[in-house]
């Protein structure tokens, strides 16, 4: 018989305990050209994800696929150098199976960054920009299926995706090294293809700021889990038809890798902050 995910989640988990005793407080996820923004962590174990049973393999540039278990300060991270995304042709169960792992391993705070598009005329790239709501446009939910309890309820709540505690904390550490944080909300759309022009101006219409191929999925599986969720975006490039020229792929690639020192100086401070913050919600696995 096929294992069941929260089986596999577990079968991986133990894998991973076996590798490291480390129990990770924070979750930490590096979009595109961002895998650097960790290079400090202390004491760290890294395992690629085509050693991690279960894990799916990454496949694009940009993207090495490294889980780390290291330390930033005192605070305990694991760390997912490079996501798994809808557009390679993986399932949403696939794509949301790291984020499923962090949360069994004990994480409780999930920071997600990633590079995005820019669609509010105000950003530039190289703004940043604090999620504070999400549009799913990716034509499935990763919940769909059936539902295990284990992992969380049938119907979970999105009011609050991203926490207004832990973005209200990233802006005070924004504030403090002077650093300017957008807010916005994300746009999620399936990829692998940019935007049409048309597109970029009806998703502006529909409220968006910024839009990627990413993120959404593992946040609303976050949340599935009472994970809390800080997101953050690194505009890139302006979407298609607000700039001129066509997208390529290097150049989102080297703008995000340019805004990696800036980012860093704010996790660097902002992690450690995050597992100070008392938690109340249960753990969605209970530990061995
Ligand atoms: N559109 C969609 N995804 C992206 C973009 C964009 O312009 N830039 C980086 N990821």
């Amino acid at each position: 018989m096929t294992k069941s995910l929260y089986e596999r989640v577990r079968e991986t988990v133990a894998f991973i305990r076996d590798r490291s005793a480390m129990r990770p407080q924070i979750g930490l996820v590096l979009g595109s050209g961002l895998g650097d923004v960790v290079g400090s962590l202390a004491d760290a174990v890294a395992l690629e994800y085509a050693e991690i049973p279960n894990f799916p393999a990454a496949t694009i540039a940009g993207h090495p696929g490294r889980l780390l278990l290291g330390r930033l300060q005192t605070t305990t991270v694991a760390a997912l150098q490079g996501r798994i995304h809808y557009y390679e042709g993986y399932s949403m169960e696939e794509v949301t199976f790291p984020i499923r792992v962090l949360g069994a391993l004990g994480v409780r705070q999930l920071v997600l960054t990633n590079a995005a598009g820019g669609i509010n005329p105000r950003f530039r790239p190289g703004s940043l920009m604090l999620i504070a709501d999400h549009l799913n446009l990716m034509g499935v939910n990763p919940l769909r299926g059936p539902n295990d309890e284990r992992f969380g309820p049938r119907f979970p709540d999105l009011t609050h995706v991203y926490s207004p505690r832990l973005r209200a904390l990233a802006q005070e550490v924004a504030r403090e090294i002077g650093l300017v944080l957008e807010e916005g909300v994300y746009a999620a759309v399936s990829g692998p293809s940019y935007e049409t022009p048309a597109e970029v101006r009806m998703l502006r219409q529909l409220g968006a700021d910024a839009v990627g191929m990413s993120t959404v999925p593992e946040a609303i599986v976050a949340r599935h889990m009472g994970i809390e969720v800080l997101g953050l975006s690194v505009i890139a490039n302006m979407a298609a038809g607000i700039a001129e020229r066509p997208l390529r792929h290097e150049e989102v690639l080297a703008a995000a890798a340019r805004v990696q020192e800036r980012l860093r100086t704010l996790l660097d401070r902002l992690i450690p902050s995050l597992s100070r913050v008392e938690v109340t919600q249960t753990e969605a696995i209970p530990k061995e």
